[in-house]
């Protein structure tokens, strides 16, 4: 899996620091995201390097990155639209289609494959109806393959957004789904923590 380089290998000297946009809420109008968007690149447009990091902040903004944000991004850095998408095409934290409220990530890595972990990956796509790298017709889950989350001695494990799932079984795939479908009945109105629940 290609690895994003981070943010501050950007050289900012020569333009003022761009302001962090850390919410894809989905509340603000298409206007008022092209609107960030176009002040991020403001911020950006003389900037060596801006590319990845404005596709990210893009992709902050617009929770993915359609192909009229690429090309606005493109226009801004003077730069093809062709070179635009293959950057998006050749990192896989990019996504061009929406993405789900909840992102399960399944590790394959050696101790959670040989513990069960292809299983749990077949279960989940037959339960969700979905393949890796897919979202939910109603946009509740995207789902990813991964590998090694550092938790191997609880193999085998998914994650849950930021929520780490140990020692999984198949036939408690539907109660930790459903803890992120209705987190109200779950008990929490915050981040489902089924791993709570999950505990015996
Ligand atoms: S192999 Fe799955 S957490 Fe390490």
């Amino acid at each position: 899996m290609n690895t994003l380089p981070k943010l501050n290998k950007v050289d900012t000297s020569q333009s003022p620091p761009p302001q962090p946009v850390t919410c894809a809420c989905g509340e603000a109008s298409e206007e008022e995201k092209i609107a960030q968007l176009n002040d991020i690149l403001r911020q950006y447009r003389n900037v060596s390097g801006a590319l990845i990091p404005v596709l990210q902040i893009a992709q902050a903004i617009f929770g993915y990155l359609p192909e009229h944000v690429l090309r606005i991004i493109a226009k801004n850095l003077n730069k093809s639209l062709s070179e635009v998408a293959g950057v998006v095409t050749f990192y896989s934290f990019f996504n061009t289609v929406p993405r789900g409220k909840h992102t399960i990530r399944v590790c394959l890595g050696t101790a959670c494959y040989v513990r069960g972990g292809k299983q749990i990956l077949a279960a989940l796509k037959q339960e969700l109806g979905i393949d890796v790298g897919e979202t939910t017709p109603d946009r509740v889950f995207s789902l990813d393959a991964a590998r090694c989350f550092g938790a191997c001695g609880l193999a085998p494990v998914i994650m849950v957004d930021d929520n780490v799932h140990q020692r999984v079984k198949v036939s408690r795939l539907a109660q930790i789904l459903d803890a992120y479908r209705n987190p109200d009945k779950s008990g929490s109105r915050e981040t489902p923590s089924p791993s709570e629940r999950e505990k015996r």
